[in-house]
Formats: structure tokens, C-alpha cells, sequence
């Protein structure tokens, strides 16, 4: 039984978007009840809510909010008074690409919008909000088919219901491979400096009695030399042209440990991630986070506040040291800029 879509992160009620605050988890479930756009530009930002998909769609009701105020406040003026609205969410993380996506999908129906925008708006946010899920479950089903039976998986930072609509992309192929009896063990790293996977990642499997194994990030080399996984699954935050991989800071060194261990590599994210106007990894923006977050852990000092820290929140993995990107649209092996160009003109 699928137990997954007991986590709704992302709620639209009442002419408010309620998000579950990530930054509480494990130790407290409370929702933030938001009715401007700046406050979602700020939740984003503070990450209340985060993970490339969730990003997108928590941004696509963030339009909803901004159009509902700038309606109201002038029926004549909205879609001029709008703009830093959108500015201003685009602008609130800089890595996932699934953000502007969201916001084109939003502000191009905008411009075929006359009379009040919300309703056709909401229902636009509502089917990104759906799509998403539907990607996850169709994505889930067709990376757990590249799973051979009794493997072990390790995954990295938080993709599951969190980080996305719901069910998960890395995380929803561990969810759909538990479900298949393909897994003979879970691990979860850490993933410091914000601990997605101990706080979000062991939250999510503990909740629906999937077992999971906490490791520190540093164990990776000699839990793979000692051959108890098979696999690394991972999300994306962009996919670049050539198949190059953003995603969360410790991605790059896992690919390249999996590589020297005869591992295989596997990413998964719906195509609302890939971005081929952004030729290869080097040039993707990736976001530094401020110190603090390396220097304390929920808000306890453990390391002297006055030396200094450098904290990149995401790297890129090469496409050459990745084997499967799993999308809705179909599985690509060994990535290289043409097959995902192929990928991409799948109806
Ligand atoms: O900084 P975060 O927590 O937003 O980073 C999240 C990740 O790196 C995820 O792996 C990625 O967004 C894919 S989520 C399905």
C-alpha cells in the first residue's frame, strides 16, 4: 500500500497557500498560512519550503496571491504592477530552474488574461501543482525498473513528497523500487549543512515504515567499498543542455566515488528541470548560503563563530559520470547534449 500522498506540503485554501515549515521537521509539523506573494518570495528564500519541483509549484501560487492583490488593488494598472512581483519570486533562489519555469507557464497565461486572472490562475497552479505528482509516480515506476532485485541504494539531501508536488523523484524511485521488493537496503546521507536527509529524507521513510539507514556524508566511500549498494539515486535542481546535473552540495563527489566503485549513478527529475538554454554545468548559477549554516546547526554554535566558512549549497555533476537521467518523457542513458535535445522534443 502507498502511503505517500499522506505528506501535503503544499496546500492552496481558503485564498491562502499553506506550507508545511521544512525548517521545523522532524521535531514540529506547523503550516505557514501565506496571502501576498513577497511572503512566498520570502518563504522560498528561508526555505520553509524547498527542492527544485516545490520551488516551481510553491512560486506558481505565489503568482496566484500577486495577481488576487494586484487585481484588487487596480483593475486597470495589474499586469504592469505584477512585474516586481515575479521579479521578485524568480529572484528567490537562484540553482532550480523549475522556478522561471513555473513563472513563464504563469505569466505567459497572464498576457492572455482580460478580465479577473485568479480563478484561470489557481486552476494553472493547480495542474502544475498535479502534473508534478503525476511525473513523480510515472518517474518512480521507471527508475525502479532499472533496479535489480536485493540492491542496496544510497540517496542524498531530500526528494521525496517535500521537494516536490508529492511521492518524490529520487525518493519516489526508492518509494516505487521498496514497494517492488527490488531494495535490500536504504541508505540516506546526512547531507550538512541544513541535514535534508537526516531531518526531511528520515522523516519522510519513517513515516510510512520504510526503513532507512542514516550515514554521515563521509561514510559514503567505504559503505560503497564494502558493497553494500548498487546504486546512488539523486534529484536535480537543473539539467543543463549537455546533461550536466546541479544538485545539492556532496552530488558531484558521490558520482565521482561511485564511478572508481563500478557503481552506477542515477538522477531523476521531470523535465521542468531540464533547461537547454543552459548549455553545460559551467553555466549554471550555483547559490552560496551564508555562513551561519555551516558554523551552527539549528541555531547551536559548533565551530567558533569569528572564523570564516564558504558554503556553496549545490555542485555539478559531469554527465559522463552519470549512467540513467530518469524524466517523465523517458529514461536517458549516458547523457550527452544530444539525446537530452532528443529527450526534450518527446510529444
Ligand atoms: O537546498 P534544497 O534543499 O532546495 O536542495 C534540494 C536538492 O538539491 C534536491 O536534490 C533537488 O531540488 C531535487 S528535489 C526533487
Amino acid at each position: 500500500m502507498n502511503t505517500a500522498s499522506a505528506i501535503n506540503a503544499i496546500k492552496w485554501s481558503d485564498n491562502a497557500l499553506h506550507l508545511l515549515d521544512q525548517r521545523l521537521l522532524p521535531e514540529k509539523e506547523v503550516y505557514l498560512s501565506l496571502k501576498t506573494s513577497t511572503e512566498v518570495t520570502e518563504a522560498i528564500r528561508d526555505m520553509v519550503v524547498r527542492g527544485a519541483p516545490a520551488i516551481g509549484i510553491t512560486a506558481a501560487y505565489g503568482v496566484v496571491l500577486a495577481a488576487k492583490n494586484r487585481w484588487q488593488e487596480s483593475q486597470s494598472n495589474w499586469k504592469l504592477n505584477i512585474e516586481p512581483d515575479l521579479d521578485e519570486l524568480s529572484n528567490s533562489r537562484p540553482t532550480a530552474i523549475n522556478l522561471n519555469w513555473a513563472i513563464a507557464q504563469m505569466r505567459s497565461l497572464i498576457s492572455e488574461c482580460d478580465e479577473n486572472p485568479v480563478e484561470k490562475l489557481l486552476m494553472l497552479a493547480r495542474q502544475i501543482h498535479a502534473a508534478d505528482i503525476a511525473a513523480n509516480r510515472h518517474m518512480g515506476d521507471l527508475g525502479a525498473a532499472l533496479i535489480e532485485k536485493s540492491s542496496g541504494v544510497l540517496t542524498h539531501c531530500n526528494t521525496g513528497s517535500l521537494a516536490t508536488g508529492g511521492y518524490g523523484t529520487a525518493l519516489g524511485v526508492i518509494r516505487s523500487a521498496y514497494e517492488g521488493n527490488r531494495l535490500s537496503h536504504i541508505f540516506a546521507d546526512e547531507t550538512r549543512p541544513w541535514l535534508q536527509g537526516a531531518r526531511l529524507t528520515a522523516w519522510e521513510l519513517a513515516k510510512e515504515n520504510i526503513p532507512v539507514q542514516l550515514i554521515v556524508e563521509g561514510a559514503a566511500a567505504s559503505l560503497m567499498r564494502q558493497g553494500k549498494i548498487s546504486w546512488v539515486i539523486v534529484g536535480a535542481d537543473r539539467i543543463a543542455g549537455n546533461g550536466d546535473v546541479a544538485n545539492k552540495i556532496g552530488t558531484y563527489g558521490l558520482a565521482a566515488l561511485a564511478r572508481y566503485h563500478g557503481l552506477k549513478f542515477m538522477v531523476v527529475a521531470p523535465t521542468s528541470t531540464v533547461d537547454l538554454s543552459t548549455h553545460s554545468g559551467d553555466n549554471i548559477p550555483i547559490e552560496v548560503r551564508d555562513a551561519k549554516e555551516i558554523l551552527s546547526v539549528m541555531g547551536q554554535a559548533i565551530a567558533p563563530q569569528t572564523v570564516g566558512a564558504w558554503n556553496p549549497v549545490f555542485d555539478v555533476t559531469p554527465a559522463e559520470l552519470i549512467d540513467a537521467i530518469v524524466t517523465e518523457k523517458g529514461v536517458v542513458m549516458a547523457p550527452n547534449e544530444q539525446k537530452m535535445s532528443a529527450l526534450m522534443q518527446e510529444g
